[in-house]
């Protein structure tokens, strides 16, 4: 792990790793930090895990401390019993009628960014340049500061906002400081005996007392909205909860209401103002790519005069191709997490045992930058992803959401908001490469999530 966050990303480690022993061996060996991790590589045995041998792995094993730190309690950090009860709990939230259900509040953030983009053009030296990270993040905050959280947070037209500012510094900062990650990353169980919390006490407090203030708000006057903090109050109030095998559940917490409405926030406006700013910038690259996706985008929105609805989204296909192909190419969570519940010998590889407690690691950017699997795997090609090439392709060379009972229960709000975004973004305006512009990319090192290294300027101009 040497020069990991200065010299190196994650990612170039575990490519690093999958390059050297690829086709060696199904799966490799090596220490993050001082911990043994089994690091795979092998499809069938990515599938063992993910899917068909889940209940040997259904824990990522991450740092979280219910105690101390409530805001950790989520679906992304608990583990057995405490995981498996809440996700049911939380699946209802995420079904297409949901999205359908939530899908006008999207659109009506998404117009907002018209104004928004207005205002870098008509700036006072009419330069149009447009920090394109500022600009989705204050869009996908704004998205799910309003359905997470209730609260009609504008970004988008004031930056300032105190709920854009606590949701940069929930995603930036953290209470102990890079020694203490390491530690708590590598020792999580004594990292809770030990109290330690990753949530920073002015963060903590903003958003439990946004969440409190919503959820009285709301109770005393018997307000609904068509949005999450509307689903997740449901669950906290319906007395009888029954999942589809019949099982029955206590209600929702308030502390695992708000720890919920957290890690949307936290888990899903960077990975997908992320995508956007990844895919934008390939736009703007690949100009006739750019081109075609916004004829598409124009000739829907003229059919449906303007008016969109959830379908509407399922005519983009090429749209659609443009998000599956950034997603690939530029992996927002680039690796995933599981954790061995008992020694897993595994099958048809007699010789190998992943030992009980060993953290796996499934580098999914390297399946997906593979050129065995994708050709040309550096370059930008939304055409890996028409219906006939994914027809070829065995599902599991695609993990951006990862897979199996575990994956992103977010994934398809995650493509709404995006192909909103996107789609309204390109039925306006153009974007092109300027001075700025970093060619080629360079991430940056010291985030575990894939994300431009430093600010990402387009030129934006009036269609
Ligand atoms: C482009 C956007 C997104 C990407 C690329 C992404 C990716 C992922 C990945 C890779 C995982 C781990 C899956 C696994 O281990 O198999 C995950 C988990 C999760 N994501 Fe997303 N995500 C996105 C957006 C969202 C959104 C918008 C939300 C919520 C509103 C969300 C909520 C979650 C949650 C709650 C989990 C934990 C699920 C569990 O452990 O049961 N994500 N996401």
């Amino acid at each position: 792990m040497r020069g990991l966050g200065r010299q190196y990303h994650w990612k170039d480690i575990n490519e690093r790793i999958y390059k050297k022993f690829k086709n060696t061996t199904p799966i490799a060996g090596f220490y993050t930090f001082t911990t043994r991790a089994a690091f795979v590589m092998d499809l069938d045995v990515v599938k063992d895990i993910m899917i068909k041998q889940f209940q040997s792995f259904t824990d990522r094993g991450l740092f979280h401390n219910e105690r101390d730190d409530p805001l950790t309690a989520n679906l992304l950090f608990l583990d057995g019993e405490r995981w498996r009860v809440l996700r049911h709990k939380v699946s209802p939230v995420f079904t297409t009628g949901k999205m359908k259900f939530m899908f006008p509040t999207v659109v009506q953030v998404g117009e907002r960014l018209e104004p928004a983009c207005l205002k870098f053009i008509n700036s006072e030296d009419g330069s149009g340049i447009v920090e394109a990270k500022d600009l989705c993040a204050r869009y996908t905050t704004d998205v799910i500061g309003y359905c997470a959280f209730g609260i009609e947070c504008c970004s988008l037209k004031d930056p300032q906002q105190l709920f854009y500012i606590m949701s940069k510094r929930a995603l930036l900062e953290n209470n102990l400081g890079s020694l203490g990650v390491a530690f708590r990353g590598s020792f999580p169980k004594l990292a809770r005996r030990l109290h330690m919390k990753d949530t920073v006490a002015d963060v903590e407090n903003f958003f439990l007392g946004t969440v409190r203030e919503t959820v009285r708000y709301r109770e005393e006057n018997s307000i609904q909205r068509s949005d999450f903090m509307n689903l997740l109050l449901e669950l906290k109030n319906n007395r009888v909860i029954k999942n589809e095998t019949g099982d029955e559940f206590v209600n929702l917490t308030f502390n695992e209401i708000a720890a919920q409405a957290f890690l949307f926030l936290v888990a899903g406006s960077e990975t997908s103002s992320n995508t956007m700013v990844f895919a934008l910038y390939e736009l703007a690259l690949h100009q006739e790519v750019q081109d075609r996706a916004r004829a598409e985008v124009q000739t829907v929105f003229e059919a449906c005069n303007g008016e969109m609805v959830y379908e509407t989204m399922s005519q983009m296909k090429y749209l659609k191709q443009v998000i599956d192909e950034t997603l690939r190419l530029h992996t927002p969570l680039p690796v995933l997490n599981r954790h061995a519940l008992e020694d897993y010998p595994v099958p048809g590889h007699p010789k190998y045992v992943i030992r009980k407690d060993m953290p796996v690691i499934i580098p999914a950017i390297c399946l997906h930058r593979d050129e065995q699997y994708y050709p040309y795997p550096d370059v930008f090609n939304p055409d890996n992803f028409t219906p006939e090439q994914v027809a070829l392709r065995d599902p599991v060379l695609y993990l951006p959401f990862g897979d199996g009972p575990r994956n992103c229960i977010g994934l398809r709000f995650a493509k709404m908001q995006m192909m909103v975004g996107l789609s309204l973004l390109l039925s306006k305006f153009k974007f092109t490469i300027c001075e700025r512009t970093p060619v080629p990319m360079k991430y940056d090192k010291e985030n575990f999530m894939l994300t431009p290294e430093k600010d990402l300027y387009l030129k934006v101009s009036r269609i």
